[in-house]
């Protein structure tokens, strides 16, 4: 049987039966495209702009202790993706939390949930940041602990390791009620042990993944593009990590997992969801498309799954599962070209 035809940007708007609704710990999102954190989350017009143009939850930028980031140029396009060393630039949690309540009166209407995102430099700073947070409202906290640990003597992120990842993960839920989404890094030997590790800890959903390390060097004066000098890839470059390690988290823990890195096409969220994701998070494509890819990748997945009779569940995780002998293939997602950025 030949492979299935990838979907096609022209698609036209599919039957609105098509039901595209998942459930993260408890919270309906009406379509499984998240907007990922750093990306249009400082400003609540922004993030209801984003809502009302097809995103099915929106995460804000990360907050925690106030930092103003690093000088510029902080953010660098290449070929196949961005490396950016923003430095988590944020007015702080407490004025976050304003924010996000603002935000939420937006959104609330709309259907659309609001994920809150912190880090921290400390254990005991998360669990502060948290408190901070809480009464904001939001639906859903995300812990983005690939952020420095200012306690280790090598300045490792937290999600380095296990027993920092689990210490972060309880900090925060002793302090807060709220359903714990833990974002985890894809630089790590083996991201199911510390996606294992924060759900023994109370976490309730797993955001794989944040940026990868890496640095652009200026051939012609040998330095450093960044001022920072290094900074984190993501975008197409970061897609295949992401896909591999949505399928190793899978692998580990029965959560729902935010699928997060390179996605900008149907194509390539059906490769995060068959490896394993519920949901699926959205940045680097919608700094550079914006707000109006979510409609077309929304309309895009809905019409490959009429045109292929499947719904969200049976797309989820089937790339766990071989098919027997004599048995056709599922239909196979082929990657294709990125969209047109919108008007
Ligand atoms: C400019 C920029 C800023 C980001 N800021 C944050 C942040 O504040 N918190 C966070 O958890 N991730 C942050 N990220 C990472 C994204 O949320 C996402 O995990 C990553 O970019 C991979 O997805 P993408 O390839 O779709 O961009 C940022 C990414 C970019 C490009």
């Amino acid at each position: 049987m030949p492979p299935a035809a990838p979907p096609r940007d022209d698609t036209p708007a599919p039957d609105r039966g098509v039901d595209l609704s998942v459930e993260i710990a408890g919270v309906r999102l009406p379509n499984p495209l998240v907007l990922a954190s750093g990306i249009l989350g400082t400003h609540a017009s922004l993030m209801e702009r984003t809502a009302r143009a097809g995103a099915g939850a929106i995460t804000a930028k990360s907050a925690g202790p106030v930092r103003t980031g690093h000088n510029n140029p902080s953010c660098f396009a290449i070929e196949g993706g961005l490396l950016n060393a923003i430095g988590l630039a944020n007015p702080g949690a407490a004025a976050e939390a304003e924010l996000l309540a603002e935000t939420q009166a937006r959104l609330r209407p709309l259907g659309v949930p609001l994920i809150a995102s912190i880090f921290a430099g400390t254990v005991e700073e998360f669990g502060r940041m948290a408190a901070l947070i809480a009464p904001s409202g939001a639906d859903l906290l995300e812990v983005n602990i690939s952020c420095p640990n200012v306690a280790d003597d090598y300045g490792e992120p937290f999600a380095a390791s296990c027993p920092t990842a689990a210490a972060v993960t309880a900090a925060v839920r002793a302090e807060v009620d709220m359903p714990l989404v833990l974002k985890l890094a894809p630089n790590v030997p083996n991201i199911g042990r510390i996606a294992q590790a924060v759900v023994d800890a109370g976490a309730a959903a797993i955001c794989a993944v944040n940026t990868m390390p890496g640095m652009v060097i200026d051939p012609t004066s040998g330095q450093p593009v960044l001022d920072n000098r290094s900074g984190g890839l993501s975008g197409d470059a970061l897609r295949p990590v992401a896909v591999h390690a949505v399928y190793q988290v899978r692998a580990a823990v029965d959560v729902p997992i935010i699928g997060t890195g390179g996605v900008s096409t149907a194509a390539h969220a059906l490769e995060l969801l068959s490896a394993g994701a519920t949901a699926v998070g959205i940045g680097s494509a919608v700094y550079a498309a914006g707000p109006g890819l979510f409609a077309q990748v929304r309309d895009q997945l809905a019409a490959w799954l009429l045109e292929h009779d499947l719904t969200l569940d049976a797309v989820r995780g089937r790339a766990h599962s071989r098919p027997t002998p004599n048995e056709p293939p599922t239909p196979a997602p082929v990657p294709h070209h990125v969209p047109e950025p919108a008007a």
